[in-house]
């Protein structure tokens, strides 16, 4: 089983964008507690960050045939994208929306989701531990089907 994760614009910055909102760990930090946890399940994880749209989208393409399912963390791409939902919907992969921060609480554009209703689920606000849970919920959702 090979799984995508796949982080949006300003992700590159953790560990010092303003760390009282996405915290203090850096995105190599997540993406090695992403695949130690990969690693115990027994799957394959790919990482990958860009800030911009066009890269995301056609590694969402690329993904087509040769992964199982996304994890994602669109960032600011969340509340605006409608080419990334369209892509994700295109390549039909099961999907999990994730955020570090509760959008829900926050300003209200950032309630908006373009992506939700096309994913599985969306977990937002446990910091690492979102993408953490939400890679137990894809690679569960993929082992059910297989
Ligand atoms: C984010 C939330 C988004 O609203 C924001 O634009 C981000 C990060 C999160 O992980 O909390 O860049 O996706």
């Amino acid at each position: 089983m090979k799984i995508l994760v796949l982080h949006g614009p300003n992700l590159n910055l953790l560990g010092t964008r303003e760390p009282g909102v996405y915290g203090k760990l850096t995105l190599t930090e997540i993406n090695s507690a992403v695949t130690s946890l990969a690693d115990e399940l027994g799957v394959e994880v790919e990482t990958f960050q860009s800030n911009s749209e066009g890269c995301l989208i056609d590694k969402i393409h690329s993904a087509a045939g040769s992964f199982d399912g996304i994890l994602i963390n669109p960032a600011a791409y969340t509340h605006t994208s409608v080419a990334i939902r369209d892509a994700l919907a295109a390549v039909a992969l099961p999907t999990v929306e994730v955020h570090l921060s509760n959008i829900h609480s926050r300003e209200e554009f950032r309630a908006k989701s373009f992506v939700a209703p096309i994913a599985l689920g969306q977990i937002s606000g446990f910091g690492l531990e979102s993408y953490l849970l939400g890679l137990r919920a894809v690679f569960n959702h993929i082992k059910k089907g297989l």
